[in-house]
């Protein structure tokens, strides 16, 4: 009750703020703080978690950001093209230094991610392969990645965005569902599934488990994608999920990256949180884990959309805030299992700490997806999420 009327207190100085004009600066970083840590606040349910580069930790930390997290992601560095930038030469000390950030703070590791269409290094990418000669170097990076970071993560993203982008109910009935041709080429891309079809995947999954039973490590395994509140998309997943079981290959989880538009929502609240909700059923009835791994909620409704404004408005703050209490308010009911041999949700992790550093943000407009203001105050979304 006292902690309720707290934060009706605060959020009525943060409303003031904004009204009187002196923006959230003029907000002293002890009245939140007094709030509580949103870690602290989920500590029964699960972990919360925040993606971050190594460069930025240390500010975030001293601005008191990294309190509320108990989970970090790195943003990049433990992707193939920043682990291994030349074939069988890892450079680890990007992914080490936030392993060991997290130690001294008590903080989890999530390891995101083994393979992915993207974000590859030259020498993959431009070598001629055969199916057989990527199986085998897919083969040796996961072993030789999950060997170093051994014992420190408790749970990689084994295989990251696999499924097409949007799912059509034709592709679904087909099972034309699995990305590939044009969908997967660009800028340190490679086919996967045009070299190797749905093998990768396997292969990924089954060298994951053999590389954590051989170092006795209990990390965990998990599929990442995005738009898994789409029914059509989580149709697809339970495909995989499916595939996988059928061949006894493990997968412990799904990872709904979760990157969102507020227009998303605003069009209609209750459909919008159905869905999500519909999909994490799905997963954790199947006996998966889920974590949300990159939330993040933007503002506009397209990347090309026009700069509308200038800061953040306080009623798109306001609505922001609330579907980001939405979203928690339903990880939160599905944080235990609901039936024996059921899944959970165990992690949130939003895509950033604050609006200072996204890549949500585009050469046309400013954007403002996270928790924590520009200036490294705490949003609308705090207030909800830390009062549920
Ligand atoms: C995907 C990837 C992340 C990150 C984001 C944003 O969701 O999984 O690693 O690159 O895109 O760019």
């Amino acid at each position: 009750m006292r902690r309720a009327l707290k934060t009706i207190v605060c959020v009525i100085a943060v409303v003031l703020c904004f009204v009187i004009g002196a923006g959230a600066t003029a907000c002293s970083p002890e009245t939140f703080t007094d709030n509580g840590y949103i870690c602290d606040e989920y500590k029964d349910n699960f972990s919360v978690g925040a993606a971050v580069l190594t460069g930025n930790i240390n500010r975030y930390d001293k601005a008191g950001l990294m309190h509320h997290f108990n989970s970090i992601t790195a943003e990049n560095e433990m992707k193939w093209r920043f682990v291994e930038p030349e074939e069988g030469q890892y450079s680890f000390g990007a992914g080490d230094s936030l392993v060991s950030w997290a130690k001294e703070h008590n903080t989890e590791v999530r390891g995101h991610c083994l393979v992915w269409y993207k974000s590859l290094p030259p020498w993959l990418t431009q070598k001629e392969l055969t199916k057989e000669s990527a199986l085998e170097i897919l083969r040796k990076h996961i072993t030789d990645v999950m060997t170093h970071f051994k014992g420190e993560l408790y749970v990689w993203d084994v295989c990251n965005e696999a499924l097409h982008g949007n799912i059509s109910q034709a592709q679904l009935d087909s099972g034309d569902i699995w990305r590939r041709g044009s969908e997967a080429s660009g800028d340190n891309s490679l086919d996967w599934y045009g070299l190797c079809g749905v093998d990768f995947i396997k292969e990924a999954f089954r060298t994951a488990d053999q590389v954590r039973k051989s170092l006795g490590d209990d990390v965990k395994l998990f599929y990442n994608d995005y738009t898994l509140n789409n029914p059509l998309k989580r149709q697809a997943v339970v495909k995989l999920v499916e595939m996988l079981r059928a061949d006894g290959i493990a997968i412990d989880g799904i990872g709904m990256q979760a990157h969102y538009r507020l227009p998303q929502y605003e069009a209609d609240r209750d459909a919008f949180m159905a869905d999500f909700e519909d999909s994490v059923r799905t997963f954790t009835d199947m006996g998966l884990d889920v974590h949300i791994t990159e939330l993040d909620i933007q503002v506009y409704p397209y990347n090309g959309s026009t700069q509308a404004f200038d800061g953040l408005p306080l009623e798109v703050e306001i609505a922001q805030g609330e579907m980001y209490a939405d979203i928690f308010r339903v990880c939160r009911k599905y944080s235990a299992p609901t039936a024996a041999g059921h899944g959970r949700v165990s992690n949130v992790t939003t895509w950033g700490v604050a609006d200072d550093h996204t890549y949500a943000s585009t050469s046309i407009h400013t954007e403002y997806p996270l928790i924590f203001s520009r200036d490294l105050q705490p949003k609308r979304a705090y207030y909800e999420i830390i009062s549920l």
